[in-house]
């Protein structure tokens, strides 16, 4: 009998893993090992062909969703994820970075619970861990940073507007995610509540991927320009993901960065990675 027969009488397992942010050597050796035994691959629309060609016998699923916006989307995932269970034995949900943060893990978690299929998670490193390692910048830099949050602004559908900014104003460094196309808002927001005007801003798109782009500007600079402008997009929104991050740390790159272009007034600088 077939593996996938067998499983018509026994519900396979799903592991929910986290692909990270998008340098296929930046996954765990045990999300490499289950890509490479997977049956069925489900994956978000980010993740990219080197990553899963790493499941080179798997059937791969691509969910589409970008940056969890549809409750609907959300249930047919669901649905998509357990019947995959139900008909292959060795399932995986790949999802970007880490997959317990704003990745909609809880719900699949709890589809998969309440339809009596075993499931594992498996961390990935997440969005702010690659772009801090890119910048070469430490969230946490001792005597400047005692903490970071890492946090959206960005509520869902049907739920109360999101508090936390306001919660965060004062937190040293943080990390925003699914934050860039309401950017100047957030800017003016977090001022608002207090946040300095020069307060450090670093923006990252597409952290660990070749075409990587980087940006500093001063919270001020956030209120008053795009992400893609400051990015060097002009009037277009930056094709790949991008995170916003702020607080102190950031300063003397900023300073860096800033004193080594020619022009004294940049206050974007763009940098493309390795
Ligand atoms: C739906 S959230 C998923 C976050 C993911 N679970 C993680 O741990 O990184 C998507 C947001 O994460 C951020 N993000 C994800 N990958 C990124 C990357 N490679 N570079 C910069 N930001 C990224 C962006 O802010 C994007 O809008």
């Amino acid at each position: 009998m077939s593996r996938q027969a067998e499983q018509a009488q026994q519900p396979g397992k799903v592991w929910l893993v986290g692909a990270g942010p998008g340098a296929a050597d930046l996954l765990t050796l045990r999300a490499a090992r289950l890509l490479a035994e997977a049956d069925v691959v489900l994956h978000d629309a980010l993740i990219g062909d080197d990553v899963l060609a790493l499941a080179p016998q798997a059937r791969l699923i691509a969910v589409g969703k970008r940056c969890g916006r549809h409750s609907t989307a959300q249930r047919f995932i669901n649905q998509k994820i357990i019947h995959a269970a139900r008909t292959h034995a060795r399932v995986v949900r790949l999802k970007g970075g880490d997959p317990m943060l704003f990745g909609r893990a809880q719900e699949e978690m709890n589809a998969l619970a309440a339809a009596g299929i075993e499931y594992e998670v498996v961390p990935g490193v997440t969005a702010a861990s690659a772009a801090s390692a890119q910048l070469k910048v430490s969230l946490t830099r001792r005597g400047i940073a005692r903490s970071v949050a890492l946090l959206t602004p960005r509520a869902g559908e049907g739920e109360h507007p999101s508090q936390a900014l306001r919660a965060n104003a004062d937190t040293p460094t943080l990390a925003l995610y699914m934050a860039s196309h309401e950017s100047m808002a957030i800017a003016r927001e977090l001022m608002s509540y207090g946040r300095g005007a020069d307060t450090p801003v670093a923006l990252v798109e597409n952290a660990s991927h070749p075409a990587s782009r980087e940006a500093f500007t001063t919270l001020q600079g956030l209120s008053e320009h795009t992400v893609g402008a400051l990015l060097g997009c002009g009037d277009q929104a930056p094709e790949g993901p991008v995170l916003v991050m702020l607080g102190e740390v950031f300063r003397d790159e900023m300073q860096a960065r800033t004193s080594s272009t020619s022009s004294e007034s940049a206050r974007c600088i763009q940098v493309s990675a390795a």
